[in-house]
């Protein structure tokens, strides 16, 4: 049980939290004359995330009130009583009524309950939360414990989160859970995944291929990968200094998959369950790859660099293949991928790729469902051309600037058997500014809309 959380035996003592709306407020809540009055002063009119703490006769909180939607609105944000873990005083709280969706609510409140505190700590006490009634417990914790794993790894900064510490991170889980882990490096390395060497060569943290295995060999194969670019410079393709500022995000993918992984194992799924992760640093140096270098591929295809910055399908390509190459029931891969899918969706709307219209309309339901958005873009075969190369058999880059996050979909697919049993997602891994349930830094999209669709397939 994660330390945000109490339980039921400890209700009579927390402080209610009562949710009102403008258009109810205050005719519904049953509020006496002295509570009108206070919240009359304080200009407390039950708007979206307005809040108002209550004191009794001694100076204790009494109770609070927080502001949501009204129930007809065009637009209800269910985390948004995620607000409360920032705003509260410590202590411990309960929900008095029902919220939009109290499952999500009561989410949300410990999510945004969420700080980096590995080189400094937390200033203030946490504001705890009972788990409210018909809120599975230890199914919160799960998805707590594993978005807080992929927050804490993706905000650590690159000096501490190399190659070998995503390595370390990765055998951490697999103990935890009697996981196998399998790592590749050096002269095996450059022989069996030359794209991954390719791009880490010029580090001097070296290149590895991270693989996972857990679970009965006779249940479903589920495969995930997660692009682990540990910071990505754009290589000899040099990022200005803004595009570079937050690249130590670019291991977003493989957070994430570990995240996910974690709450697989954690909820034994009946799956058998593989996770790589190319874990690499995109550097500058005399040992770089360079622009128009063309490498060799897991698959045999031969690519032509037509940018270094276009590393991490790069990456991506090798572990797909070899993630092919034992025929996966359903195979998932998450990254960092283009600043494209920002620019045509933004940072809190990863796209996804499929040729798998039905699992396409399953994950929406399920992203929908989770509050873990996700919008589904085409793999375009018109634009496949665009891939076409001088001299290999294609480039990791198109001509042209059109269609940037498609186009790395398209280039992936390529190493790729059974599309229809495919799924990729450009997330972007960070919160930009704070939003209620999401703390300003890492984030971990997708693992939950993903998740509740395995489980409803393998639970
Ligand atoms: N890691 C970046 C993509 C990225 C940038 C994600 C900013 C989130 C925020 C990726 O490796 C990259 O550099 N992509 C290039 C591709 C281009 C060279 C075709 C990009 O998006 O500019
Ligand atoms: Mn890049
Ligand atoms: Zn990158």
């Amino acid at each position: 049980m994660t330390d945000l959380l109490s339980d039921a035996s400890h209700a009579t003592a927390a402080i209610p939290i009562r949710f009102v709306s403008a258009a109810t407020w205050p005719t519904e809540a049953a509020l006496d004359a002295a509570t009108r009055r206070f919240a009359a002063m304080n200009d407390f009119a039950a708007r979206p995330s307005q809040h108002l703490i209550m004191p009794d006769a001694e100076g204790a909180v009494a109770e609070v009130l927080f502001g949501i939607e009204d129930a007809d609105a065009a637009w209800r944000d269910p985390f948004r009583p995620g607000q409360l873990a920032t705003v509260l005083p410590p202590g411990l709280y309960r929900f008095a009524n029902a919220p939009h969706d109290t499952r999500l609510a009561a989410l949300a409140f410990l999510l945004g309950g969420y700080k980096f505190t590995r080189y400094r700590p937390s200033e203030r006490g946490l504001a705890r939360l009972v788990i409210p009634d018909g809120v599975d417990g230890s199914e919160m914790a799960r998805t707590v414990a594993a978005v807080t794993l992929a927050r804490n790894l993706i905000n650590t900064p690159a000096n501490d989160m190399g190659p070998a510490e995503l390595e370390a991170a990765a055998r951490a889980l697999a103990d935890a859970y009697g996981a196998a882990c399998r790592v590749t490096t050096g002269e095996e390395l450059r022989d069996a995944f030359p794209l991954v060497h390719a791009v880490g060569q010029a580090s001097a943290r070296a290149p590895r291929l991270i693989d996972l295995t857990w679970g009965d060999a006779a249940h479903p194969k589920l495969t995930l990968v997660g692009k682990g670019v540990c910071f990505d410079s754009g290589g000899l393709d040099l990022k200005p200094e803004t595009a570079m500022l937050l690249m130590k995000k670019d291991m977003g993918g493989a957070a994430t998959v570990l995240a996910l992984a974690r709450m697989i194992v954690d909820r034994k799924l009946a799956v058998r369950l593989r996770v790589i992760i190319p874990a690499v640093e995109n550097a500058v140096g005399g040992r770089a790859f360079r622009p128009l270098d063309v490498y060799p591929s897991r698959k045999g295809l031969t690519v032509e660099v037509g940018n270094t910055d276009a590393e991490g399908r790069l990456v991506l390509a090798d572990a797909l293949a070899c993630a092919a190459e034992d025929d996966p029931d359903l195979l998932i891969d998450l990254g960092t991928l283009t600043g494209a899918a920002r620019v045509a969706l933004g940072p809190d709307l990863p796209p996804f790729y499929t040729a798998n219209d039905a699992l396409a309309a399953e994950l929406i339901h399920h992203a929908r469902a989770e509050h873990d958005p996700l919008w589904r873009l085409p793999l375009w075969p018109p634009y496949d051309s665009l891939l076409d190369s001088r001299i290999a058999n294609l480039g990791n880059v198109a001509s042209g600037a059109f269609a940037g996050s498609i186009m790395c979909a398209l280039f992936l697919q390529r190493f790729v058997a059974d599309p229809q049993r495919w799924l990729h997602v450009d997330i972007y891994g960070w919160t930009p500014s704070a939003r209620p349930g999401r703390p300003e830094g890492g984030e971990c999209q997708a693992a939950r809309a993903l998740f509740a669709l395995l489980e409803q397939r393998y639970g």
